[in-house]
């Protein structure tokens, strides 16, 4: 089967298409119009590919019914929720048709007797918590880009974000899937339940497939019971290095594992403030650690946030700052949460990375990109969650390097510092995928043995390989 010999979209096909979503939730023949869907939040757009139509359905039965159309006649489906992604996990590389999931944007029960919840892919993340506010309970899924993504999405890419050093990732919430397998069959995974071993688990396979598996079409979400405390602490250093290093000490020294302990170094903090023209009292500091401490009394949370605090000053913090009202919290997160968009701002000359390590290893990485940095003199921005080993880098062409030099250092810069994460034991991605972007770089990490077995997964699952086709490693 070779791989790009997809067929192309026809009018008889488009035809069709309108007959299962509708004549108006398909577009066709429109640049204008198909371009949004072209690409993700990559600035660099060698990465987009214009589809050949758009097609929103509303129902897993119209998502079967495409996946039906789509095998019959060999066309590429890409499935995309928001497009907020960084991996290229949602561009429809070899054109075809592109599923987006806006229309089934519903929580279909908030079931508070089992703390559970059932949505469909196209709610937007941070909807479901306005949704809980009064039931006491909360979904505890905090990716940075919560406003504007949404849950499919977060499934798909097995979503991490800043609070995942106490609550994990995406995965440790999904009890149940509706999906569309690839072939067009609609099949139910899981269910409302805690436990569950009757047959294989194929949830968690589900769980950052990058759309290459199945279309969820109703996700079952666990949830947790809301914290009644939550302070946050903005704690100062004079380097990034004197920072870096208070991160592992403060669960393993202080006994305290707090929600987030986000990691933001000089540069990164900077670009926010002057995006969102805010004001955080960063002149003196060269890296911040920004830290949440939650829990069901003020108390508990008052102890362990005074104890993190010491911490930080002893490990050479140059001030603490403590917001314990929404507003100032608010206000420190929202910094912390468009760094990326405020960066992609810089033009789409740069690289946006996303190493993960073992959490002990966080300071040899960051000193490490430091390095790098310097020695190639590129813009590297560094920030992330640093409390469970997962640091985002931007590697930016600075305005007065050539873009023929940029493109002739780029490679060598990426190659020093997957070569350092990889020395630490670490990986090319702790959050955002590997979409088409990082798939060259598999090898690097991962064995080929594993690359086969995943490859025959996929060939039994999507036998013509047109679900996301392209994407993660090649067949
Ligand atoms: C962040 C996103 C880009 O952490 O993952 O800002
Ligand atoms: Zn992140």
């Amino acid at each position: 089967m070779n791989e790009s010999s997809f067929n192309p979209v026809t009018d008889t096909i488009v035809d069709e298409l309108r007959d299962i979503v509708g004549p108006s939730y398909v577009v066709y023949g429109d640049a204008d119009k198909l371009q949004p869907y072209s690409h993700d939040e990559i600035p660099d757009r060698h990465y987009a590919h214009m589809p050949d139509v758009l097609a929103r359905p509303r129902t897993a039965e119209d998502i079967a019914a495409v996946m039906k159309l789509a095998n019959r006649d060999r066309i590429a489906v890409t499935p995309r929720g928001a497009g907020s992604g960084l991996s290229g996990g949602a561009v429809p590389i070899h054109g075809g048709i592109v599923l987006l999931c806006d229309r089934m944007n519903e929580i279909l029960e908030v079931d508070e007797a089992n703390m559970m919840l059932v949505a469909e892919p196209g709610v937007v993340t941070a909807e479901i918590n306005e949704r809980l506010a009064g039931t006491g309970l909360f979904y505890a899924g905090y990716p940075m880009s919560l406003e504007t993504c949404s849950l499919g999405g977060n499934v798909a890419e097995n979503a991490g974000g800043g609070k995942a050093v106490k609550y994990g990732v995406t995965s440790r919430y999904v009890l149940g899937l509706e999906v569309v397998t690839p072939t067009g069959e609609i099949v139910q995974l899981g269910g409302k339940l805690i436990k569950d071993v009757t047959g294989y688990s194929l949830v968690p396979l589900m769980l950052g497939s990058e759309g290459t598996l199945g279309i969820f079409t109703k996700i079952t979400l666990k949830l947790s019971p809301a914290p009644r405390s939550s302070v946050d602490l903005l704690a100062l250093f004079k380097t990034a290095e004197d920072a870096i290093a208070a991160v592992p000490t403060i669960m393993t020294e202080g006994g305290i594992v707090p929600t987030a302990i986000e990691f933001i170094d000089r540069n990164a903090v900077k670009l926010a403030c002057d995006y969102l023209n805010e004001t955080l009292p960063y002149q003196d500091a060269g890296a911040m650690l920004l830290l949440t401490c939650d829990g069901p009394t003020t108390e508990q949370v008052e102890r362990e946030y005074e104890a993190i605090g010491e911490q930080c000053l002893a490990a050479g913090g140059i001030e603490v700052y403590v917001a314990d009202n929404a507003t100032t919290t608010e206000r420190i997160w929202s910094v912390r949460r468009n760094i990326a968009e405020a960066a992609a701002l810089l033009g789409e000359h740069q690289a946006n990375e996303d190493l993960v390590v073992p959490p002990a290893a966080i300071a040899e990485l960051v000193l490490g990109l430091e390095a790098i940095s310097r020695k190639h003199d590129v813009f590297m921005p560094a920030y992330g969650h640093a409390g469970d080993g997962n640091i985002h880098t931007r590697i930016i062409k600075r305005p007065e390097t050539s873009i023929e030099d940029w493109q002739a250092a780029l490679p060598g810069v990426l190659r020093e510092v997957y070569t350092l994460t990889a020395r630490l034991g670490g990986r090319i991605s702790g959050e955002h995928g590997i979409g088409h972007k990082r798939k060259a770089h598999m090898g690097q990490f991962v064995s080929e043995a594993y690359l086969d077995l995943c490859r025959s997964l996929k060939k039994a699952w999507d036998p013509n390989g047109v679900l996301n086709p392209g994407k993660i490693f090649d067949l």
